[in-house]
């Protein structure tokens, strides 16, 4: 009977993951393997001779057979980074993007400009991704932090117990800013849903089978909950308040100027990724 190294098995899963169109598959045998294993990625390679036993074959087996149907890995190891946190993911709510990373990144360095304690409103949390990373690194900060789906909220109420902020992450359930008390907020961030219809209907079969549909679609041009927003956000933003929205890279003219018809805001100004597309606004009170 043949003996399987951690070697052999790496050898194995990625040709046999690549062959089946799965992104990344190296790294997605790895972190397989990891889970399953209990190491780190370094241990994989300093113990590359190790026989792996059958009890953890099999579970390997059957989770690689589901990452080969494009079920995301991050949801089979039920965890992702995020702006260098370790957070927890399920179904129930959307990956973290690296793209998000960008927000958090304006978000962080506007308020650590600020003096005195922050209040900072993140409407459409999901897995409570960007709440964590700005309250982890802006500890005058206080995150009020709201979705519409209870089980993300669920997802993200562990990412705060994780990273000890419960205590500056306050969750809420509801639609937009719905659950919100009155009193306005020094910085409002969102990443909401931006997929249009046609988008939606073309997405990779990892997405569009295995992430909540009601976490990316926003009606036909993929601007509903954005219209939403605005509607509502005058009463919610200090004097001096700042906006910053994540679009979708087509989406930034549609985006600012409906920002400029609200006519709330003195500066407003779109962001580009390292893919030089269009990503974040800002927009200035
Ligand atoms: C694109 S995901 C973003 C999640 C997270 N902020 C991130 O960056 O990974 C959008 C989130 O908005 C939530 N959502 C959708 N419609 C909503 C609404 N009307 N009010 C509040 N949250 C909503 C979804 O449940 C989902 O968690």
């Amino acid at each position: 009977m043949q003996t399987w190294t951690i070697k052999a098995l790496l050898d194995w899963i990625t040709p046999f993951l690549g062959d089946k169109q799965v992104d990344a598959p190296r790294l997605c045998a790895e972190f397989l393997m990891c889970h399953v294993l209990g190491k780190q990625r370094i241990e994989l390679y300093t113990q590359f001779d190790q026989v792996v036993p059958a009890d953890q074959l099999a579970q390997l087996r059957a989770l690689v057979k589901r990452a080969s149907d494009h079920e995301p890995v991050a949801y089979l190891v039920g965890k992702t980074e995020f702006y260098s946190l370790e957070l927890n993911v399920r179904p129930g709510c959307l990956i973290p993007r690296p793209e998000t990373e960008m927000l958090v990144q304006h978000a962080i360095e506007l308020l650590r400009t600020r003096k005195g304690q922050q209040s900072v409103l993140d409407l459409c949390t999901g897995s409570g991704c960007i709440a964590a990373a700005i309250a982890h690194n802006v500890k005058d900060a206080h995150v009020t932090a709201t979705d519409l789906s209870q089980d993300a909220l669920d997802i993200a109420a562990e990412n705060c117990l994780k990273h000890r902020l419960s205590e500056r992450i306050t969750l809420l359930q509801g639609d937009l800013l719905s659950p919100v008390a009155s009193s306005p907020f020094d910085l409002i961030v969102s990443n909401p849903p931006y997929v249009s219809e046609a988008e939606y209907a073309v997405l990779d079969k990892n997405v569009k089978e295995y992430e909540p549909r009601e976490a990316l679609l926003a009606g036909p041009k993929g601007l509903d909950i954005y219209e939403r927003l605005l509607l509502q956000v005058e009463s919610h933003l200090k004097p001096d308040g700042v906006l910053m929205l994540e679009i979708g890279y087509l989406q930034g003219p549609d985006v600012v100027s409906m920002l400029e018809n609200t006519s709330l805001f003195s500066h407003i100004q779109t962001y580009k990724d390292m893919q030089n597309h269009d990503r974040l606004v800002v927009a200035i009170r």
